[in-house]
């Protein structure tokens, strides 16, 4: 059993609130409406497809969606297949599998598969642009881990808006260990997928507010007044199992989370990469945006458990209150049935891929400040870091100033080896492909570029704060054969700021 969390936090905060209101002045509210949670949680529908020689096939269409999300009017948003978000693709490791991906919207797009590890002219990346009225068809094999990893565009300069908009789904990968590990894994019944994103909206008229996109003067980017789990607000979901496994992920473009309950604990199973070299009991689970976490959370009859957001630790930061350090929100109540069925004690078999730090061969570093990374912008013509492939690396990422970011690669799944040369925490000890990364702090990653290379086609590394990344914050990499020159990345035709 998970022992109960302490309540050390709400004492702490209802004491305070009542000297502040003794002294005459209002504790401070969180910017994030309280709403009334009986909307049932919607489940993204898995993605279909049709398997042609021997490949599975998905269609996926970028189109516009019109929604209401209140009782007020419509607003206008974007999905994939559908109005708003889009379904959950699943495929198991060692498929061959394909897309067949059609622009609808009025302006160019790219679908890139965050956490994948597939050849760089597959990764949808802002080299793989895809026009309006065109389509794109990438194809590779499934050879990774399972994993919650999700999908979303990426186009130079224009991430932010199109994320924001709505489009964004999870991927799912299984393997040997994932579908025989005693977890729950029935989706969307036990094994609940929540996209978890917040909007500046209007909440009189349903509108989503587009304003404060691209740079509104605060550092982080914009944090919503409305949290949304899977496009609802204010969600519920019925439990019928004494456990549940929630595959969480931060889909906002800023906002950073804390999740977690008040009077339980939970147990991390997976992180970005999959499940966890074993089980971590935590009070609260750290997301930054595009990180996934995968919790199971112990259930009563009868009885309702609101998922929370609580103040997250987002280091030492020269504004935090900005950046949402302060904020606290509920995010969705789980309504168990009076009788539940039971279920096993989670297990499972975790495999270790043998990313080893004396192997590492190439050490790099990245300091992240401002919009630059080691000092440079973005630029689309310009490889910032040659890999040959079979390599494993060490990269060592600091956050050189006082405001949020994290760091993402593409590709790869890394390990954290130390953070300031301590051991990471054991939340941070499994696979990861994105991490928050606090002030001032050194985090060294250990990674192994495998299988693909090309010369011309780079990869991306990026701060996944979207409005940093679009505004310059990224990098690109190539991996190469042994002894081979990088190239010249190809001129982008469409390319659109
Ligand atoms: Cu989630 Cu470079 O992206
Ligand atoms: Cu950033």
């Amino acid at each position: 059993m998970i022992p109960r969390r302490s309540r050390r936090s709400i004492t702490v905060a209802a004491a305070l609130a009542i000297l502040l209101a003794g002294c005459g002045l209002a504790p401070s509210t969180s910017p994030v409406d309280a709403v009334d949670f009986d909307s049932p949680l919607a489940i993204p529908p898995l993605a279909d497809s049709t398997v042609e020689n021997g490949v599975r096939v998905f269609e996926l269409t970028a189109q516009e969606g019109q929604l209401a999300f209140t009782d007020g009017d419509t607003t206008a948003t974007r999905g994939f297949n559908g109005e708003f978000l889009g379904p959950t693709v699943r495929a198991e490791r060692g498929e061959e599998i394909a897309f067949r991906i059609t622009n609808e919207l009025t302006d160019e797009t790219t679908v890139h598969w965050h956490g994948m590890h597939l050849p760089p002219e597959m990764d949808g990346g802002p080299h793989q642009p895809i026009a309006p009225g065109e389509s794109w068809e990438p194809t590779w094999t499934i050879d990774q881990p399972a994993a919650t990893l999700w999908y979303h565009p990426h186009p130079h300069g224009a991430t932010e808006h199109q994320v924001y908009q709505g489009l964004a789904g999870l991927f799912l990968v299984d393997d040997e260990h994932s579908s025989t590990a005693t977890l729950p894994q029935e989706y969307g019944v036990d094994d609940i997928p929540v996209i978890v994103q917040d909007r500046d909206m209007d909440v009189e008229t349903g509108q989503i507010e587009h304003d404060r996109l691209g740079g509104d003067g605060t550092e982080v980017g914009l944090l919503g007044n409305v949290i949304m789990t899977n496009g609802v607000i204010g969600a519920y979901r019925d439990v019928t199992t004494d456990r549940v496994r929630l595959r969480l992920l931060n889909g906002s473009t800023a906002r950073t989370y804390s999740f977690g309950f008040e009077d339980r604990s939970v147990m991390l199973v997976a992180s970005d990469g999959g499940l966890m070299p074993e089980p971590v009991e935590l009070d609260e689970v750290r997301l930054s945006p595009g990180e996934r976490a995968e919790i199971v959370v112990e259930m009563d009859p009868g009885e309702r458990a609101m998922l929370r957001s609580f103040p997250p630790d987002l280091g030492n930061l020269a504004a935090g209150f900005a950046a949402g350090e302060k904020d606290e929100f509920d995010v969705l109540e789980l309504r168990a049935a009076s009788e539940l069925r039971g279920t096993d004690e989670p297990s499972w078999t975790y495999e270790d891929v043998g990313l080893v730090e004396s192997d590492a061969t190439v050490e790099r570093e990245f300091e992240l400040n401002g919009r630059r990374i080691n000092g440079a912008e973005m630029d689309m013509s310009r490889i910032d870091e040659v890999v040959e492939v079979g390599s494993t690396e060490i990269w060592t990422v600091r956050n050189g100033e006082l405001n949020p970011h994290n760091f993402h690669v593409h590709d790869v799944q890394f390990e954290v080896l130390t953070i300031d040369g301590e051991a990471p925490p054991r939340e941070l000890s499994g696979r990861k492909d994105t991490i928050y990364l606090e002030p001032h702090r050194e985090y060294r990653l250990l990674m192994r570029f495998e299988h693909f290379t090309n010369p011309e086609v780079p990869y991306m590394y990026h701060c996944h704060l979207l409005q940093h990344e679009d505004a310059g914050l990224m990098g690109q990499f190539v991996v190469v054969e042994p002894g081979e020159e990088p190239g010249e990345p190809p001129e982008q035709e469409h390319h659109d700021h």
